[in-house]
Protein backbone atom coordinates (compact mmCIF):
# COMPACT_ATOMS: atom_id res chain seq x y z
CA UNK A 1 0.00 0.00 0.00
CA UNK A 2 1.70 3.17 -1.29
CA UNK A 3 1.01 6.24 0.79
CA UNK A 4 0.00 9.47 -1.22
CA UNK A 5 1.80 12.89 -0.64
CA UNK A 6 -0.14 15.57 -0.29
CA UNK A 7 1.07 18.97 -1.88
CA UNK A 8 2.96 19.77 1.03
CA UNK A 9 5.01 16.22 1.72
CA UNK A 10 2.61 14.94 4.19
CA UNK A 11 2.28 11.18 3.42
CA UNK A 12 -1.81 9.68 3.60
CA UNK A 13 -2.82 6.45 3.31
CA UNK A 14 -5.03 5.98 0.25
CA UNK A 15 -7.59 4.49 2.71
CA UNK A 16 -8.85 6.18 5.69
CA UNK A 17 -11.60 5.33 8.23
CA UNK A 18 -14.80 7.29 8.60
CA UNK A 19 -16.75 7.70 11.44
CA UNK A 20 -20.11 10.17 10.20
CA UNK A 21 -23.01 8.91 12.29
CA UNK A 22 -21.20 5.93 14.74
CA UNK A 23 -22.63 6.69 17.73
CA UNK A 24 -20.31 8.07 20.46
CA UNK A 25 -20.69 4.47 22.13
CA UNK A 26 -19.53 2.52 18.81
CA UNK A 27 -16.69 4.80 18.00
CA UNK A 28 -13.81 3.85 20.11
CA UNK A 29 -14.67 -0.09 19.66
CA UNK A 30 -14.76 1.07 15.47
CA UNK A 31 -11.53 2.97 15.44
CA UNK A 32 -10.05 0.81 17.78
CA UNK A 33 -10.70 -2.66 15.74
CA UNK A 34 -9.85 -0.01 11.97
CA UNK A 35 -6.29 0.48 14.12
CA UNK A 36 -5.91 -3.26 14.68
CA UNK A 37 -6.69 -3.93 10.56
CA UNK A 38 -4.10 -1.94 9.53
CA UNK A 39 -5.83 1.48 9.22
CA UNK A 40 -3.66 4.61 10.01
CA UNK A 41 -5.78 7.82 9.23
CA UNK A 42 -9.09 8.58 10.99
CA UNK A 43 -11.38 11.02 9.85
CA UNK A 44 -13.63 12.38 11.97
CA UNK A 45 -15.77 16.07 12.34
CA UNK A 46 -16.32 18.80 14.90
CA UNK A 47 -20.21 18.11 13.48
CA UNK A 48 -20.04 14.10 14.04
CA UNK A 49 -19.96 14.42 17.84
CA UNK A 50 -17.58 11.95 18.39
CA UNK A 51 -14.05 13.15 18.39
CA UNK A 52 -13.78 12.29 22.33
CA UNK A 53 -14.48 9.04 21.43
CA UNK A 54 -11.57 9.16 18.60
CA UNK A 55 -8.97 10.56 20.92
CA UNK A 56 -10.17 7.60 23.09
CA UNK A 57 -9.62 4.76 20.78
CA UNK A 58 -6.13 6.02 19.49
CA UNK A 59 -4.83 6.04 23.63
CA UNK A 60 -6.50 2.68 23.95
CA UNK A 61 -4.71 1.18 21.01
CA UNK A 62 -1.05 -0.39 20.72
CA UNK A 63 -0.02 2.15 17.58
CA UNK A 64 1.68 4.75 18.38
CA UNK A 65 -0.08 8.13 17.95
CA UNK A 66 2.67 9.53 15.12
CA UNK A 67 2.13 6.90 13.46
CA UNK A 68 -1.93 7.64 12.67
CA UNK A 69 -3.17 10.66 10.73
CA UNK A 70 -5.94 12.87 12.19
CA UNK A 71 -8.14 14.17 10.39
CA UNK A 72 -11.41 16.55 11.68
CA UNK A 73 -13.46 19.70 10.37
CA UNK A 74 -14.33 22.96 11.32
CA UNK A 75 -18.56 23.33 11.31
CA UNK A 76 -19.48 26.64 9.88
CA UNK A 77 -21.28 28.01 12.90
CA UNK A 78 -17.18 28.29 13.91
CA UNK A 79 -16.28 30.04 11.03
CA UNK A 80 -14.36 33.14 11.35
CA UNK A 81 -10.78 33.80 11.94
CA UNK A 82 -10.65 34.10 15.89
CA UNK A 83 -13.85 31.87 16.15
CA UNK A 84 -11.73 29.26 13.84
CA UNK A 85 -8.55 29.76 16.11
CA UNK A 86 -11.16 28.40 19.22
CA UNK A 87 -12.37 25.69 16.83
CA UNK A 88 -9.05 24.50 17.00
CA UNK A 89 -8.70 24.41 20.48
CA UNK A 90 -11.93 22.77 21.07
CA UNK A 91 -10.74 19.65 18.62
CA UNK A 92 -7.42 19.27 20.26
CA UNK A 93 -8.85 19.20 23.09
CA UNK A 94 -11.69 16.38 22.74
CA UNK A 95 -9.48 14.48 20.78
CA UNK A 96 -6.82 14.36 23.77
CA UNK A 97 -3.77 15.88 21.16
CA UNK A 98 -1.74 18.62 20.79
CA UNK A 99 -1.41 18.92 16.78
CA UNK A 100 -4.01 17.92 14.28
CA UNK A 101 -2.52 16.14 11.23
CA UNK A 102 -5.08 16.95 8.91
CA UNK A 103 -8.38 20.29 9.47
CA UNK A 104 -9.95 21.33 7.10
CA UNK A 105 -13.45 23.76 6.69
CA UNK A 106 -16.36 21.11 6.50
CA UNK A 107 -18.75 23.41 4.22
CA UNK A 108 -18.08 26.40 1.72
CA UNK A 109 -21.06 28.88 3.16
CA UNK A 110 -21.50 30.44 0.03
CA UNK A 111 -23.61 33.56 1.18
CA UNK A 112 -21.04 34.03 4.00
CA UNK A 113 -17.97 33.69 2.01
CA UNK A 114 -16.05 35.98 3.79
CA UNK A 115 -16.42 34.38 6.91
CA UNK A 116 -15.46 31.15 5.32
CA UNK A 117 -12.14 32.80 3.66
CA UNK A 118 -11.21 34.02 7.51
CA UNK A 119 -11.71 30.43 8.78
CA UNK A 120 -9.18 29.58 6.26
CA UNK A 121 -7.24 32.17 7.32
CA UNK A 122 -7.43 30.42 10.71
CA UNK A 123 -5.92 26.90 9.56
CA UNK A 124 -3.18 29.26 7.76
CA UNK A 125 -2.22 30.40 11.42
CA UNK A 126 -2.41 26.97 12.93
CA UNK A 127 -0.43 25.55 9.66
CA UNK A 128 2.62 28.54 9.94
CA UNK A 129 2.26 27.85 14.15
CA UNK A 130 3.00 23.81 13.61
CA UNK A 131 -0.53 23.16 15.48
CA UNK A 132 -1.53 21.43 12.26
CA UNK A 133 0.26 19.45 9.38
CA UNK A 134 -1.93 20.18 6.33
CA UNK A 135 -4.77 21.89 5.78
CA UNK A 136 -8.05 21.75 3.41
CA UNK A 137 -11.44 21.39 2.31
CA UNK A 138 -14.43 20.08 2.36
CA UNK A 139 -17.46 19.97 -0.41
CA UNK A 140 -16.15 23.34 -2.14
CA UNK A 141 -16.74 23.54 -5.71
CA UNK A 142 -14.75 24.91 -8.52
CA UNK A 143 -16.10 28.32 -7.89
CA UNK A 144 -15.32 28.22 -4.39
CA UNK A 145 -12.03 26.75 -4.70
CA UNK A 146 -11.55 29.69 -7.41
CA UNK A 147 -12.68 32.24 -4.95
CA UNK A 148 -10.41 30.89 -1.95
CA UNK A 149 -7.42 30.67 -3.77
CA UNK A 150 -7.69 33.99 -4.70
CA UNK A 151 -8.08 35.59 -1.16
CA UNK A 152 -5.64 33.34 0.53
CA UNK A 153 -1.62 31.88 0.34
CA UNK A 154 -1.99 28.33 1.06
CA UNK A 155 -3.53 25.85 -1.32
CA UNK A 156 -5.37 23.11 0.28
CA UNK A 157 -3.80 19.94 0.01
CA UNK A 158 -7.17 18.30 -0.46
CA UNK A 159 -10.62 18.51 -1.12
CA UNK A 160 -13.28 16.21 0.43
CA UNK A 161 -16.26 15.82 -1.68
CA UNK A 162 -19.15 13.23 -2.20
CA UNK A 163 -17.15 10.56 -4.58
CA UNK A 164 -18.35 7.66 -5.76
CA UNK A 165 -19.76 5.30 -8.98
CA UNK A 166 -23.41 7.29 -9.34
CA UNK A 167 -21.15 10.67 -8.74
CA UNK A 168 -18.05 11.65 -9.63
CA UNK A 169 -17.68 15.60 -9.73
CA UNK A 170 -15.37 15.89 -12.80
CA UNK A 171 -15.38 19.31 -13.13
CA UNK A 172 -14.30 19.40 -9.47
CA UNK A 173 -11.71 16.72 -9.88
CA UNK A 174 -10.23 18.59 -12.82
CA UNK A 175 -9.89 21.81 -10.89
CA UNK A 176 -8.30 19.96 -7.82
CA UNK A 177 -5.64 18.16 -10.17
CA UNK A 178 -5.12 22.14 -11.56
CA UNK A 179 -4.41 22.83 -8.28
CA UNK A 180 -2.39 19.97 -7.05
CA UNK A 181 -5.36 19.43 -4.59
CA UNK A 182 -6.20 15.21 -3.55
CA UNK A 183 -9.42 14.52 -4.34
CA UNK A 184 -10.96 12.48 -0.89
CA UNK A 185 -13.80 10.68 -2.06
CA UNK A 186 -16.50 10.90 1.28
CA UNK A 187 -19.43 8.12 0.26
CA UNK A 188 -16.90 6.31 -1.37
CA UNK A 189 -19.06 3.13 -1.16
CA UNK A 190 -22.31 5.17 -2.39
CA UNK A 191 -23.31 5.19 1.88
CA UNK A 192 -25.48 8.29 1.09
CA UNK A 193 -27.24 6.33 -1.81
CA UNK A 194 -28.33 3.77 0.50
CA UNK A 195 -27.97 4.56 4.64
CA UNK A 196 -31.03 4.96 6.40
CA UNK A 197 -32.09 8.25 7.71
CA UNK A 198 -31.35 10.27 4.50
CA UNK A 199 -32.30 11.01 0.76
CA UNK A 200 -35.67 9.56 -0.88
CA UNK A 201 -37.20 6.17 -1.56
CA UNK A 202 -36.14 6.40 -5.17
CA UNK A 203 -32.66 6.20 -4.01
CA UNK A 204 -31.27 3.49 -6.10
CA UNK A 205 -27.94 1.31 -3.73
CA UNK A 206 -24.92 1.83 -5.60
CA UNK A 207 -24.28 -1.59 -3.92
CA UNK A 208 -26.98 -3.44 -6.18
CA UNK A 209 -25.60 -1.86 -9.43
CA UNK A 210 -25.11 -5.05 -11.72
CA UNK A 211 -22.13 -3.60 -13.46
CA UNK A 212 -20.28 -3.32 -9.60
CA UNK A 213 -21.79 -6.84 -8.65
CA UNK A 214 -20.01 -8.24 -12.01
CA UNK A 215 -16.60 -7.11 -11.77
CA UNK A 216 -17.02 -7.91 -7.96
CA UNK A 217 -17.30 -11.69 -9.27
CA UNK A 218 -15.02 -11.49 -11.41
CA UNK A 219 -12.18 -11.07 -8.82
CA UNK A 220 -14.03 -12.99 -6.08
CA UNK A 221 -14.51 -9.36 -4.00
CA UNK A 222 -17.01 -7.69 -2.72
CA UNK A 223 -19.17 -4.41 -4.19
CA UNK A 224 -17.15 -2.02 -1.95
CA UNK A 225 -13.99 -3.62 -2.12
CA UNK A 226 -14.54 -3.01 -6.00
CA UNK A 227 -15.24 0.52 -5.51
CA UNK A 228 -12.61 1.16 -2.58
CA UNK A 229 -9.96 -0.48 -5.33
CA UNK A 230 -11.55 2.35 -8.08
CA UNK A 231 -10.72 4.98 -5.89
CA UNK A 232 -7.03 3.85 -5.39
CA UNK A 233 -6.14 3.08 -8.48
CA UNK A 234 -6.98 6.51 -9.76
CA UNK A 235 -5.14 8.11 -6.98
CA UNK A 236 -7.94 9.28 -4.80
CA UNK A 237 -7.79 8.63 -0.86
CA UNK A 238 -10.86 7.13 -0.09
CA UNK A 239 -12.56 7.15 3.85
CA UNK A 240 -15.18 4.22 4.12
CA UNK A 241 -17.43 4.41 7.30
CA UNK A 242 -18.33 1.14 9.42
CA UNK A 243 -19.15 0.38 12.67
CA UNK A 244 -19.02 -3.38 11.68
CA UNK A 245 -15.68 -5.40 12.68
CA UNK A 246 -16.30 -7.74 9.55
CA UNK A 247 -17.02 -4.50 7.42
CA UNK A 248 -14.21 -2.93 8.59
CA UNK A 249 -11.65 -5.39 7.55
CA UNK A 250 -13.34 -5.94 4.70
CA UNK A 251 -13.12 -2.06 3.30
CA UNK A 252 -8.96 -2.32 4.35
CA UNK A 253 -8.28 -5.84 1.86
CA UNK A 254 -8.60 -3.61 -1.19
CA UNK A 255 -4.59 -4.32 -1.63
CA UNK A 256 -4.47 -8.12 -3.11
CA UNK A 257 -6.02 -7.51 -6.68
CA UNK A 258 -6.38 -5.01 -9.61
CA UNK A 259 -9.13 -4.03 -11.81
CA UNK A 260 -7.88 -3.64 -15.30
CA UNK A 261 -8.31 -0.04 -17.71
CA UNK A 262 -11.31 -1.70 -19.31
CA UNK A 263 -12.88 -2.18 -15.86
CA UNK A 264 -11.79 1.05 -14.42
CA UNK A 265 -13.31 2.82 -17.62
CA UNK A 266 -16.83 1.26 -16.84
CA UNK A 267 -17.41 2.20 -13.03
CA UNK A 268 -16.23 5.81 -14.71
CA UNK A 269 -19.50 5.70 -16.72
CA UNK A 270 -21.89 4.47 -14.20
CA UNK A 271 -21.68 8.50 -13.13
CA UNK A 272 -25.57 9.77 -13.05
CA UNK A 273 -24.35 13.55 -12.61
CA UNK A 274 -26.42 13.79 -9.64
CA UNK A 275 -25.29 14.17 -5.81
CA UNK A 276 -27.12 12.70 -3.16
CA UNK A 277 -25.79 14.43 -0.52
CA UNK A 278 -26.42 18.40 0.24
CA UNK A 279 -25.96 21.03 -2.46
CA UNK A 280 -22.65 22.78 -1.05
CA UNK A 281 -24.40 25.93 -2.75
CA UNK A 282 -27.45 26.32 -0.31
CA UNK A 283 -28.73 28.52 2.23
CA UNK A 284 -26.02 29.02 4.97
CA UNK A 285 -28.69 29.71 7.92
CA UNK A 286 -28.96 25.52 7.93
CA UNK A 287 -25.77 25.35 9.44
CA UNK A 288 -27.09 27.86 12.31
CA UNK A 289 -29.22 25.30 14.69
CA UNK A 290 -25.63 23.42 15.24
CA UNK A 291 -23.70 24.91 18.15
CA UNK A 292 -20.16 22.92 18.49
CA UNK A 293 -19.57 22.13 22.43
CA UNK A 294 -16.87 23.13 24.31
CA UNK A 295 -13.83 20.87 24.97
N1 LIG B 1 -17.34 16.10 4.36
C1 LIG B 1 -18.60 15.71 4.34
O1 LIG B 1 -19.52 16.50 4.13
C2 LIG B 1 -18.90 14.26 4.57
C3 LIG B 1 -20.20 13.77 4.32
C4 LIG B 1 -20.43 12.40 4.54
C5 LIG B 1 -19.39 11.58 4.97
N2 LIG B 1 -18.16 12.11 5.21
C6 LIG B 1 -17.01 11.26 5.69
O2 LIG B 1 -16.88 10.15 4.80
C7 LIG B 1 -16.99 8.93 5.54
C8 LIG B 1 -17.61 7.85 4.68
O3 LIG B 1 -18.84 8.28 4.10
P1 LIG B 1 -20.26 7.72 4.52
O4 LIG B 1 -20.24 7.27 5.93
O5 LIG B 1 -21.23 8.75 4.13
O6 LIG B 1 -20.51 6.51 3.53
P2 LIG B 1 -19.75 5.17 3.11
O7 LIG B 1 -18.50 4.98 3.87
O8 LIG B 1 -19.69 5.17 1.63
O9 LIG B 1 -20.80 4.07 3.54
C9 LIG B 1 -21.12 3.83 4.89
C10 LIG B 1 -22.32 2.92 4.94
O10 LIG B 1 -21.99 1.67 4.32
C11 LIG B 1 -22.12 0.60 5.23
N3 LIG B 1 -21.00 -0.27 4.91
C12 LIG B 1 -19.70 -0.10 5.26
N4 LIG B 1 -18.93 -1.05 4.71
C13 LIG B 1 -19.74 -1.82 3.98
C14 LIG B 1 -19.51 -2.97 3.18
N5 LIG B 1 -18.29 -3.47 3.02
N6 LIG B 1 -20.59 -3.53 2.57
C15 LIG B 1 -21.84 -3.02 2.74
N7 LIG B 1 -22.12 -1.93 3.48
C16 LIG B 1 -21.07 -1.35 4.10
C17 LIG B 1 -22.09 1.22 6.59
O11 LIG B 1 -22.84 0.50 7.52
P3 LIG B 1 -22.15 -0.29 8.76
O12 LIG B 1 -21.53 0.74 9.66
O13 LIG B 1 -23.30 -0.99 9.40
O14 LIG B 1 -21.13 -1.23 8.18
C18 LIG B 1 -22.76 2.57 6.33
O15 LIG B 1 -24.17 2.45 6.32
C19 LIG B 1 -17.85 9.35 6.74
O16 LIG B 1 -17.83 8.43 7.79
C20 LIG B 1 -17.23 10.68 7.08
O17 LIG B 1 -16.00 10.48 7.76
C21 LIG B 1 -17.90 13.43 5.01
Amino acid sequence: MDNITLNNGVQLPPIGFGVFQSSPEDTVDAVRTALDVGYRHIDTAAAYGNERQVGEAIRASDVDRDDIVVETKVFPTDYGHDETLHAFEKASGKLGIDTIDVLILHQPAPDRFEKTVQAYKALETLYADGKVRAIGVSNFMPHHLRSLLEQTDIIPALNQIELHPYFTQPDVQRADAEHGILDQAWSPIGGITFYPGWGSDERVSVMDDPTIRAIAEVHGKTPAQVMLRWHVQQGRNAIPKSTNPGRIAENFAVFDFALSDDELGRLDRLDTGRRSGPDPDGDSSRFDARTIPEA
